[in-house]
């Protein structure tokens, strides 16, 4: 060990700890925050202390019980090694300490949002930003259960996803790891997953707690410059926390705070947001750990009511070293410091017992300790060996996921544009095509390599499947789209000629190709990541919203010499598409995302109506795509000499689409469009206020019984009350289906679940995957997640939907509520949402039901959610500007 490595560590810690005194004498027992500068005096974080014990709320109440037990026989370096990670060179990303004397054997936790990051014989799923624009709940659930069952499999504790920020700017590098730019699709989206991944034991971890919506100055302790994202209180409550309350009250066990402060407070010592909304409020009972090296010191985030320090060490290049036995690491904010401030009074022991209670409850509900794999890869290496230690049992986890994840490629894809009935081809009508673009092909190195030398994907070659950074996973294999569709193709007719040119900066090649083929399909792509690596000059965030790697000419270039000109983009959000979109010769655009290791197989399905798994598309565009980047309400702040720069979200509650509609701004494709192959029509809207208070109640106590008996076999169905039921006009005597007697959906699984089964096997085909059964208790119930009463049933919306064309697909109908509403401004706001199959000329009869929570808005005075009053509008839709249906409910 280096001399700076054990010098360092100490006197670090003897500032630290210099530094803790200041912050608990000036902040914590005086009361003042931390200071805004002059200007931002409005944007302060008030503190909330003490931090919130566990209650044992709810369906928590035996695992919390079990962990007090738990926690009352340890030690205090035990219960530190707990809290406080090894450091760097774990086996995972995070390794808490562990307790050899009862056998307890830490927790591993491990990135990422779509897979098991850093693991060989592992699934490269669809980003999350795919799932969402399937529009699809139990789509979304089949994919957390299935990334569920792989860390389970490699002996993954704690995944560390799903990644729920919202999106804010449109360049925002880590956008693609979550759900996009409305709260109520990110909810929705979060609570599958969650539910996915918790069904097969393991726990889930809901990130960036909260306002992490740019990577330039995030942030972490050793970093110069910490943005302070300023968010007032009702945009918290309306917009950023509404996936983490959603994800509470769905029984997550485990929270991320963010690196970046907000209201000039660090996330995750802000005593307002995790003693005060995350505890108290939404009454969280699992744990909260800090994002990597996010602590900035030692005291604060204790009281302020953080439970775990990952991965334990002060800070990237600060001494790191493996520290087996946390509990006297020195080179940690917490580890042997925080035995010290427990015995100098700075921190109760008490508070200390509460952090080890979260934790072990959350490793109890979730069933870990029984059976539960151990860890049988390493974060490190992929080789068998590391220092003559086996580290890599190689343990395959693939199972047979491959098949969801090509069907959420294809589900997942969005058709923006299609005239001349360009789409879908089909190869007995093809003489020759000509492939274009470095995005259709290989990557040059494999897929898991980069040129210049980066981990993590940070680099943008060959076909794009997922962004870079800590999000990522390795691809087992990546199927590129030329070789996808020249099998396809070959199977069918091995004469059809298929030219590629895969250089996107020869011009003369590509126009040559492209004059003597008769269907052009080019390939264009835009990239991004998390901020510590920097890709051909983004530094995480997109400098711009424009293609990579010449697309826009490569584009041009192609239409100028092809009449029949399809564009494939795959992009990590939105593009800018004006300068070529309204080409002629442009025929069709599909939207692909990032769809993760399938990625050719599922361009193949909904590009060929003679692939085998020939997909209609559905995709939903889950944000807006602009005209031109001055039209978003909001911008990355790429420049700033101060040491917090400042970054207000002055437009509130008014992101995406609400921000398009507030000003009148044409957007290019809006938030929800997408085309089909099909046309679909709507008639026979029905808003029914539910029964009264009690009556609801009642219901929901006979749909949680009828829920027990119908969970185990319906463990693949989201029990997101939005995953709306569809029934066939044949089967609408279902009490489901009828608008006149609402269903309290509220109760995931009761009546409604086994008519949206129907449903959901027909839309989406066979499920892949397997669920083992739920953990015990796994139905939210009691104040987890806030106010019970806000999660119930109060109207329900149904109305018909007929596939009035000639292809079998699904549609996505959209419910939005209007104003009057209460939200203080005056547009729409998306409140439900269902995808349904239909064969051509079927009607289905569509049930979506509306909660308290949804017709309700933050009152900043009162602090609690207030129910509309009067006339709202509901609106059923085809995007957030193609309204089919309208109506009212009165409240
Ligand atoms: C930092 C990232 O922000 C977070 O999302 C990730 O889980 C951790 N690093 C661990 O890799």
């Amino acid at each position: 060990m280096s001399s700076s490595s054990t010098l360092r560590p100490g006197l670090l810690r003897i500032l630290s700890l210099a530094l803790l005194a200041v912050h608990v004498l000036s902040d914590v027992t005086t009361g003042i925050p931390d200071a805004a500068p002059p200007g931002f005096e409005e944007w302060e974080s008030p503190i909330f202390l003490p931090a919130p014990d566990v209650k044992g709320s709810g369906d928590w109440a035996s695992a919390v019980a079990r962990a007090r037990t738990f926690v009352k026989g340890l030690t205090l370096p035990e219960k530190i090694n707990v809290t406080t990670g090894v450091d760097v060179l774990g086996r995972c990303v995070g390794n808490t300490g562990t307790i050899p004397r009862l056998g307890w054997a830490g927790l591993c936790l491990e990135d990422s949002p779509l897979g098991v990051r850093f693991a060989d014989f592992a699934s490269a799923f669809p980003a999350a930003i795919n799932a969402a624009a399937t529009w699809d709940v139990d789509l979304i659930k089949a994919r957390g259960v299935a990334m569920g069952e792989e860390h389970r499999g490699k002996g993954v504790n704690v995944a560390l996803g799903p990644m729920t920020n919202m999106g804010r700017v449109a360049a925002g590098g880590r956008n693609w790891e979550g759900f996009g730019g409305d709260p109520f699709l990110s909810g929705a989206a979060t609570v599958a997953t969650i539910e996915g991944i918790q069904s097969v034991g393991v726990i889930a971890n809901v990130k960036h707690f909260i306002g992490n919506e740019q990577e330039h100055y995030r942030g972490g302790s050793s970093a110069p410059q910490i943005t302070s994202s300023n968010i007032d209180d009702k945009t918290l409550h309306e917009l950023y926390l509404w996936p983490f309350a959603e994800a509470v009250h769905a029984g997550v066990g485990s929270v991320m705070c963010s690196y970046q402060h907000v209201n000039q407070t660090q996330a995750c010592q802000n005593s307002k947001l995790i003693n005060g909304v995350l505890k108290e409020e939404l009454g969280f009972q699992g744990f909260i750990v800090s994002d990597w090296a996010a602590m900035i010191n030692g005291v604060q985030p204790a009281l302020a009511g953080l439970d775990m320090n990952m991965p334990g060490f002060v800070g990237y290049g600060v001494g790191e070293q493996n520290n087996p036995d946390p509990s006297t690491a020195t080179n940690s904010y917490w580890g042997a410091a925080l035995i010290d401030m427990v015995k100098n009074g700075s921190v109760p022991e008490s508070r200390v017992d509460d952090m080890v209670t979260r934790t072990i409850a959350a490793w109890y509900k979730m069933g870990q300790d029984k059976n539960y794999p151990h860890v049988s890869f390493s974060q490190l290496t992929q080789q068998t060996y590391l220092n003559g230690e086996k580290v890599n049992e190689h343990v395959n986890v693939q199972a047979d996921h491959y098949k969801l994840i090509r069907k959420i490629g294809a589900a997942s894809t969005i058709l923006l544009k299609n005239t001349k009935s360009a789409l879908p081809l089909s190869v007995k009508s093809l003489k020759r095509i000509g492939v274009f673009g470095s995005d259709a092909g290989p990557h040059p190195l494999g897929p898991n390599i980069c040129s210049n030398g980066q981990n993590d994907k940070g680099c943008s070659e060959g076909t794009l499947a997922m962004g870079w950074g800590s999000g990522t996973a390795n691809f087992p294999y990546l199927i590129d789209p030329l070789a996808a569709i020249t099998q396809h193709i070959q199977s069918i007719n091995p004469t059809v000629v298929i030219e590629g040119v895969l250089d996107d900066y020869n011009l003369k090649a590509q126009s040559s190709v492209a004059a003597v083929s008769d269907t052009c399909l080019v390939f264009v792509n835009a990239d991004s990541g998390e901020g510590y690596l920097t890709v051909d000059g983004n530094a995480g965030d997109r400098n711009n919203l424009t293609l990579w790697a010449n697309g826009e000419k490569l584009i041009q270039n192609v239409a100028a010499s092809c009449p029949n000109t399809i564009v494939v983009q795959h992009v990590v959000g939105p593009v800018l598409v004006e300068s070529w979109i309204d080409n002629p010769n442009v025929t069709a655009v599909l939207h692909a995302g990032i769809p993760g290791q399938e990625t050719g197989n599922a361009i193949v399905d909904v590009l060929f109506s003679d692939s085998p798994q020939a997909t209609n598309p559905s995709g939903r565009l889950p944000y807006t795509i602009a005209k031109q980047r001055g039209d978003y309400p909001a911008d990355i702040l790429y420049q700033s000499n101060e040491k917090v720069p400042q970054i207000t979200y002055t437009e509130g509650v008014s992101i995406d689409y609400k921000w398009f509609d507030l000003k009148n701004i044409e957007p290019r494709f809006e938030f929800g469009f997408g085309l089909s192959y099909t046309s679909f029509s709507y008639s026979g809207l029905q808003v029914s206020k539910s029964r009264g208070r009690r009556e609801i109640e009642a219901l929901h106590r006979t749909s949680t019984t009828a829920r027990s008996s119908a969970a185990a076999s319906s463990s693949k169905l989201s029990s997101f009350p939005h995953a709306a039921s569809s029934t066939s006009a044949a089967v609408s005597s279902a009490p489901v289906s009828s608008a006149s007697a609402p269903v309290v959906s509220s109760a995931p699984a009761s009546v409604s679940v086994s008519a949206s089964a129907s449903a959901s096997a027909s839309a989406s085909g066979n499920a892949t995957s397997t669920a083992s059964a739920p953990p015990a208790g796994s139905s939210p119930v009691g104040d987890v997640g806030g106010p019970a009463e806000l999660y119930k049933t109060i109207a329900t919306v149904s109305f018909k939907v007929k596939n009035s064309g000639k292809v079998a697909g699904n549609e996505v109908s959209q419910l939005y509520i209007g104003p009057p509403n209460s939200f203080g401004v005056t547009q729409k706001a998306l409140r439900g949402f269902a995808r349904t199959f239909l064969n051509p000329g079927q009607t289905k009869t569509v049930t979506i039901p509306l909660r308290l929570k949804d017709v309700s808005s933050w009152d900043v005075e009162k602090q609690k959610w207030v129910q509309s009053s009067g006339q709202l509008k509901v609106y059923i839709g085809k995007s957030s500007r193609n309204i089919e249906l309208q109506g009212t409910l009165n409240l």
